[in-house]
């Protein structure tokens, strides 16, 4: 058949995920043997290249008596250089079959030592220490794709909407996100943090720049064990001058929205194999639905002017509409549902009462996981809950000028019980009330010396939230946990390998 090797085979190399390209073609495949089918004298291996998995068939009598004996020899994990013939076949799950000429091994796995993992079951604790040989299988290669597209997507959101990328520190001296889950290090003799958010800088670029967003690592020393935390994780924040609570929650519509979207336009055949039901993705797309009656939007949002209004008594004025151009602007009319806290809140007392939920939710606490999922499963869509009580968030949210015992924040809570993605707020603009709140929350004023003189020198109303990209991971790709979601979790037990 072919006398020339493979690597110097004139037939162009392909990827498996373009193999549409090149139906009849002759083409070079660079990857490794997935798994093999054998059949009397027919052959039918599945290669991997990073792109997909395609399957080939080697009938005996169709190539010379070696190339059949090397591709029979092939272990799982193989690398290989295949000279093919692409063939359309309507019943291969990508509507494409390989019949191969040649088979050139650049390492056999040894019998004696084969691939760890198989394609049969293999527990949870087995695969994340095989984590950088697990990646190579299809699910989560297909997860981790997927990821990235999240993580494009939701730069070109910014980048094509007029923010400006400014990246933050990583080694700091100060908490964003309290005390508790701080990871300290030694800084040549003084203690400093890894961060927690890049939030605190943003702000301060903001003020510099009006539009920005940072993305990155941020870490938590979380002491718990949950299927939605890692101690390191990337953090993606958006923040804004002149933005008040309702502009912010216009944009995080409209950012997740343009993220699923991204998705569902490139990951249709990824999403497939890792089984999830795209459904629910696409309804998160279409048109306003009733459910969006529940929606408690404050009607002195709607006041527009000019950024000297008092920000304090009416919430800060709308600068949202400014914010046309690039690929999507921010929503409006709302297609999310938002439901203040109190809402929320009487949802979960009906649903106790109802015997829907085990335990009643206290007012004033915090929502557990389990509310979460309850509140999230009344829609087929991610739900806005805002104005928390402002004793049970962070320090920096500026109060609800209605009622000062409640935060101008918002958590976005994903569909199916994936629970909160997005936690942000309008913050404290006002010096004095925010050097008390350093104060009440014990953080060392020192260190926030210079985040205290962003409100001393041209203070506006300005409001950011930040997103885990595993958490959406997750939801998006229907992972029940977020080990899953990243190439290497960092979690409290694991940091190998
Ligand atoms: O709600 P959080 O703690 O908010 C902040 O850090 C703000 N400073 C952000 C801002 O306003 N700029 O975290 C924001 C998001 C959460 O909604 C969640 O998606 C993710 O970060 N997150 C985690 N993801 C994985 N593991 C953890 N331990 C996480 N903690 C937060
Ligand atoms: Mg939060």
């Amino acid at each position: 058949m072919s006398d020339t090797s493979p690597l110097t085979s004139k037939a162009p190399i392909a990827t498996i995920a373009s193999l549409a390209q090149h139906e009849g073609e002759r083409i070079t495949l660079r990857g490794w043997l997935y798994n093999m089918r054998e059949s009397g004298k027919l052959l039918f291996p599945i290669f991997r290249d990073g792109t997909g998995t395609i399957q080939g068939i080697v009938p005996k009598a169709a190539v010379p008596p070696e190339v059949f004996d090397r591709v029979k020899s092939l272990t799982q994990e193989s690398s290989v250089i295949v000279t093919a013939r692409v063939r359309a076949d309507k019943r291969a799950p990508s509507g494409y079959e390989l019949d191969v000429e040649d088979v050139q091994i650049l390492q056999l796995v040894p019998d004696s030592d084969p691939f760890p993992i198989t394609p049969k079951e293999h527990g949870v604790d087995f695969l994340m220490e095989h984590r950088h040989l697990w990646i190579r299988t299809p699910r989560q290669s297909s997860i981790l794709r997927i990821r990235a597209t999240i993580m494009r997507a939701a730069q070109e959101y910014f980048d094509t909407n007029g923010f400006i990328r400014t990246d933050p520190p990583i080694l700091t001296p100060a908490a964003c996100e309290g005390t508790s889950t701080l990871f300290e290090l030694d800084y040549f003799g003084d203690p400093a943090y890894l961060t927690q958010s890049g939030q605190l800088y943003i702000e301060s670029t903001a003020l510099a720049l009006g539009k920005v967003y940072s993305f990155g690592p941020t870490f938590r020393a979380e002491k718990s064990k949950t299927r939605r935390h890692l101690t390191e994780f990337w953090m993606i924040e958006p923040e804004v001058a002149f933005y008040n609570l309702d502009d912010l929650m216009d944009l995080a519509e409209a950012f997740i929205t343009h993220i699923v979207t991204r998705v569902l336009e490139h990951h249709r055949a990824d999403l497939k194999v890792i089984g999830r039901d795209v459904t629910k993705l696409e309804a998160i797309l279409a048109p306003n639905t009733t459910n969006n009656e529940v929606s408690s939007r404050p009607e002195r949002s709607e006041v527009e002017g000019p950024a000297v209004a008092s920000a304090t008594e009416t919430g800060a004025p709308s600068f949202a509409s400014l914010a046309k151009g690039g690929i999507l602007t921010e929503a409006r009319p709302p297609r999310f549902p938002r439901l203040t806290y109190d809402e929320a809140h009487a949802m979960l007392d009906e649903a106790y009462k109802a015997g829907k939920i085990e335990n009643p939710h206290v007012y004033g606490d915090d929502f557990g996981s389990p509310d979460e999922t309850y509140i999230s499963s009344q829609f087929d869509r991610p739900v806005m809950v805002h104005r928390y009580p402002a004793a049970i968030k962070a320090f920096y949210m500026q109060p609800d000028p209605l009622d000062a015992s409640k935060a101008l924040c918002v958590d976005v809570l994903a569909p199916e019980g994936y629970g909160e993605i997005i936690g942000g707020s309008q913050r404290v603009d006002s010096y004095d009330l925010l050097k008390s709140r350093i104060e009440e929350h014990n953080l060392p004023l020192e260190a926030f010396k210079w985040y205290l003189d962003l409100r001393k020198y041209g203070s506006v109303p300005h409001s950011g939230f930040g997103m885990g990209i595993e958490r959406v991971v997750a939801w998006l790709c229907a992972l029940d946990h977020v080990r899953e979601t990243i190439p290497f979790a960092r979690t409290l037990n694991r940091i190998y390998p």
